[in-house]
């Protein structure tokens, strides 16, 4: 298969890229007073408004052909049809299938795939019950009062990430902790508020081999003891979900404490899975239930909508216009919700894990850019440390600001407040304000003209900064679903362009290849010879000044 660039759309957009240099966005919104209808998509839970790109009806149907000529529908049929498009592990891509939105006669070898994800919902379901009524207990009779989760990466920040998300929906039946970090002050801080005889620990990784994991389970294992339990008291107070059950039972997790995943799941997909069990336990299974309905739905959405009506079609195709086209290196997410805190963190693993890819599946080097780098952080609060960059800087930020109509704890006015600064900053980005506009105002205010003169460049805001909205109509289980759905999907037509393999991460390895041999060398009396000069000084300062 050849490169993506040498298609006839491809080649189209990459003119069209160097006419839009001088097109302001005011200005097609001027010229177009039906802009918003054509650029906006109106679905269940939420909108979608791309229209503040610097797009016009060439360029947006130049994209769809793009995705027509990149043979979407094939692959998004080969996708939802268990074809093992992980091409690099050769594994189907199947997190679609947690929620139910794979057909359900499919099968994997032997292997019901809605089978295997129905019992293995029904399990949850049951501990969930279990664990809620007070029928499971700690090994001293006590009921349980906190939850913690040992995982990282797409074990923790999905859970974590929906956790926060859904907390105005928590009953506060449990306190849910999640530790993922290899410093042990992160353990150690959850540790010293714990009681261990109420404490269920989840040790969440699917290969159960993460060191950073593992060693928090062994740390939270060795607490358990010091305070007293057994051996055999574990099983009270820890599970597992994983892949790997042999290994979890050599850990000492009894087999009927071991929810399973599947290789066909990958991590940063893995929060529809038992993966979230966390959050069936802190909400209630039925709000988990609510959270795969939201997602199904934009399941569905995607399998069946027209490209120019798909959200998460329209998305990525908006986003590659963007980064590969009109060169934009990063991507802001700028959520205006406290819920959706942790949003940006989640949305970085999910598509630079992904799709930070620089091969096509062929193993030749891509000649365009692929995924930007996410960043972000909640709005209001950007608003007043990083947002003048986004105004006034060298480099132009596409960013998406997402945000809720209805707040799920109205206080008098905060909400009407939060979001009139939403509305204000994505129109701010696009209009900016030109030098006779920064006059006139100085001007009426009084200033005198030779300070008006000093001034007025520094004031003037270029505008022409692209953004989408998200409007969710309220956070709840259901649009937060969609809201992660959307982006999957969008990832997924983002690598089917790019050519990238979307679904592995090899990326990550070889770090943590060298890191286990450092850290031997670090109790070692020996020094590897081969660590070029810095890394051989830095390991032996760090023995030094620490004494070893
Ligand atoms: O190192 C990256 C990674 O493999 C992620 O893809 C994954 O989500 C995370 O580590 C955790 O892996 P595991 O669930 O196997 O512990």
């Amino acid at each position: 298969m050849s490169s993506p660039s040498q298609l006839s759309s491809w080649k189209a957009l990459e003119v069209l890229a160097q006419k839009s240099a001088d097109v302001s966005l005011s200005s097609l919104f001027e010229k177009d007073p039906e802009r918003f209808d054509k650029y906006a998509i109106e679905l269940p839970y939420m909108l979608l408004d791309y229209s503040k790109n610097r797009i016009d009806d060439e360029v947006k149907s130049r994209l769809i052909e793009l995705a027509e000529q990149s043979d979407l529908v094939k692959w998004r049929s080969r996708f939802f049809n268990a074809e093992s498009i992980n091409k690099t592990e050769q594994r189907p891509v199947l997190h679609m299938a947690l929620r139910g939105s794979v057909d359900e006669s499919l099968r994997i070898d032997e292997d019901n795939i809605s089978e295997l994800v129905n019992n293995e919902l029904a399990a949850v379901k049951n501990f969930v019950r279990q664990v809620r009524s007070g029928e499971w207990r700690g090994y001293t009779g006590k009921w349980i009062t906190d939850v913690v989760t040992l995982g990282v990466g797409g074990s923790n920040l999905g859970p974590q990430m929906i956790s926060e998300a859904l907390r105005g929906y928590s009953d506060n039946r449990f306190q849910v902790h999640y530790v993922s970090n290899a410093d042990g002050v992160q353990i150690n801080n959850a540790l010293t508020t714990l009681n261990p005889h109420t404490t269920l620990f989840i040790i969440s990784s699917k290969t159960f081999t993460t060191a950073e994991t593992m060693r928090n389970a062994n740390t939270a294992k060795h607490w358990l003891e010091q305070c007293g339990a057994n051996q055999g008291d574990i099983k009270n107070h820890f599970v597992a979900v994983t892949a790997d059950a042999a290994r979890a039972t050599r850990f000492g997790i009894s087999a009927d404490n071991i929810f399973s995943m599947w290789d066909w799941v990958g991590g940063r997909f893995s929060l529809w899975s038992s993966i979230g069990l966390p959050i069936a336990l802190e909400l209630g299974f039925d709000m988990f239930a609510r959270l795969l309905d939201g997602a199904n739905m934009m399941d569905k959405h995607f399998q069946t909508a027209p490209f120019a009506e798909n959200a998460p079609v329209m998305l990525a195709l908006v986003g590659i216009w963007n980064s590969t086209f009109l060169g934009r290196g990063s991507h802001a997410i700028l959520p205006y919700d406290q819920s959706l805190h942790m949003l940006p963190a989640y949305l970085q693993q999910a598509e630079m894990e992904s799709n930070g890819k620089s091969v096509r599946w062929s193993g030749e080097k891509v000649d365009y850019s692929t995924c930007p780098i996410l960043w972000g952080q909640l709005g209001i609060n950007g608003q007043h440390a990083f947002y003048q960059l986004l105004h006034q800087g060298t480099q132009v930020v596409p960013a998406d600001f997402i945000g809720s109509v209805e707040s799920v704890d109205p206080v008098d006015g905060h909400h009407d407040l939060l979001m009139a600064n939403f509305f204000a900053q994505t129109q701010a980005l696009m209009d900016g304000v030109n030098e006779r506009q920064v006059a006139d105002q100085l001007r009426a205010g009084g200033t005198e003209e030779e300070r008006i003169a000093e001034l007025v460049t520094h004031k003037v805001h270029q505008g022409n900064r692209p953004s989408n909205t998200i409007l969710l109509d309220k956070i709840t289980p259901e649009s937060i679903g969609a809201l992660v759905a959307m982006y999957e999907h969008k990832i997924f037509v983002q690598g089917v362009i790019w050519q990238v393999c979307s679904f592995d991460q090899w990326g990550v390895e070889l770090g943590k290849m060298l890191a286990k041999r450092i850290e031997k060398e670090l109790h070692d009396e020996t020094l590897n010879p081969d660590h070029d000069s810095s890394t051989r000084n830095l390991i032996d300062r760090y023995k030094r000044v620490k004494g070893e």
